[in-house]
């Protein structure tokens, strides 16, 4: 039996945090309702304190979602704390997420506090929190690049004071996921009440590595991922949740862990955001990218055609594509060009009118970068 790994979106928070991609009430309120029907775990909806409109979003998502978990983030201050509580009030289950920086950077130049008054205030606004709500997450920011020895120590007393999940946040993605790994590792083993809450991890794609790492810590004990629908977020983004929830499914020989995602409603979530955002989904993207599951060299077209597996490690149905996809250009072969020809109705009565077709194709391909059907089809019939 696998562990459960938990599934937290944040895309309508850190999500939004995407210069150019904020998002009105109803555009979050689609997304939620699309992130509860991928059966995402616990959904960041916002920052409440950050804006009454964001409070606003934050208690209707908690109004209508209630499948999923409806998380309101919070600075450690009062104020933020208390909005939180406030906008998850709805919810059939709702979180506070908590933080607090514990960098020396952070905490010298940015809060300008003792290590010692970080941790008697990460303490205060986990126990302010509690009093909305018995889920509540502490994250210190800047884990990446905090001392172990203080992590650890915020940490015990942050569980002590009563978080459920204990989130480390690579804030500015700097972390390789050797380095990232062994982090989690050591923080399970060195925290003498590390049992008593879910290790979280959230990763930044400033280096490319963000779902690297959100794997690096799953295999050393995290079970939990923050991530976000195309892997939108701050600068360079978020960990995807497409790529770390296929990586899981389809690598479970090394993996122990499952997710609750229903895979088939990720193209429509991806393409949702997309739209709402008006950020492209890049072509090559994986999974979500109108390459992922496209062939156009013949020697990949015609082993496709033969078995799928041999240029395919997961199925386009599984995530939401109604097939894969050949596409005809100079690279394609004569096996998928007569198969393409076939599915349109198009059979040839000789092998010599067969061949000669796939030359006028190939001289077409040529100076044409996508071959469409009717191309193909007037190849045949105009000659
Ligand atoms: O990247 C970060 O550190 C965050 C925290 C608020 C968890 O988004
Ligand atoms: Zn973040």
């Amino acid at each position: 039996m696998k562990d459960h790994l938990v599934i937290f979106d944040t895309t309508l928070r850190d999500g939004e945090q995407s210069p150019g991609a904020s998002m009105t009430k109803e555009e979050k309120i689609r997304i939620a309702k699309q992130l509860e029907r991928l059966n995402v775990d616990v959904i960041e909806a916002g920052f409440p304190a950050a804006s009454p409109g964001d409070f606003d979003s934050v208690q209707a998502v908690a109004s209508v979602v209630k499948d999923s978990t409806i998380c309101g983030l919070a600075r450690a201050v009062a104020n933020d704390i208390d909005r939180a509580g406030e906008a998850i009030k709805p919810a059939n289950s709702g979180r506070i997420h908590t933080f607090i920086a514990t960098s020396p950077i952070h905490m010298e130049k940015k809060l300008r506090m003792s290590p010692d008054e970080v941790v008697e205030r990460a303490v205060w606004a986990v126990k302010r929190a509690r009093n909305y709500t018995d889920n509540v997450e502490f994250s210190p920011e800047d884990a990446g690049r905090s001392e172990p020895d203080f992590l650890c120590r915020v940490i015990e007393a942050a569980i002590k004071a009563g978080a459920t999940t204990i989130n480390i946040p690579d804030t500015v993605g700097y972390n390789v996921p050797k380095q990232f790994g062994l982090l989690f590792r050591e923080l399970l083993e060195r925290i003498p009440n590390s049992d008593q809450a879910i290790f979280s991890a959230h990763c930044h794609n400033d280096l490319g590595l963000a779902v690297a790492n959100s794997l690096a810590a799953v295999e050393n004990g995290a079970r939990q991922v923050e991530c976000t629908i195309n892997g939108l977020g701050e600068r360079a983004g978020n960990t995807a949740l497409e790529e770390i929830v296929m990586a899981v499914k389809t690598r479970q020989d090394i993996f122990d862990v499952d997710t609750r995602i229903r895979t088939q409603e990720i193209l429509a979530a991806s393409r949702l955001v997309s739209n709402i955002t008006g950020f492209a989904v890049q072509p090559n993207k994986a999974i979500v990218g109108a390459n992922a599951f496209a062939h156009e060299s013949g020697i990949h077209q015609d082993g496709v055609l033969k078995h799928r597996e041999t240029y395919e490690i997961m199925r386009a149905e599984d995530v939401g594509w109604s097939t894969n996809k050949m596409v005809m250009g100079k690279h394609s072969g004569r096996n998928a060009f007569k198969t393409r020809l076939e599915e349109l109705g198009i059979e040839f009565e000789t092998e010599q009118e067969l061949n000669d077709a796939f030359g006028r194709f190939k001289e077409l391909a040529d100076r044409k970068h996508e071959i469409y059907d009717e191309d193909l089809q007037s190849l045949v019939t105009d000659n």
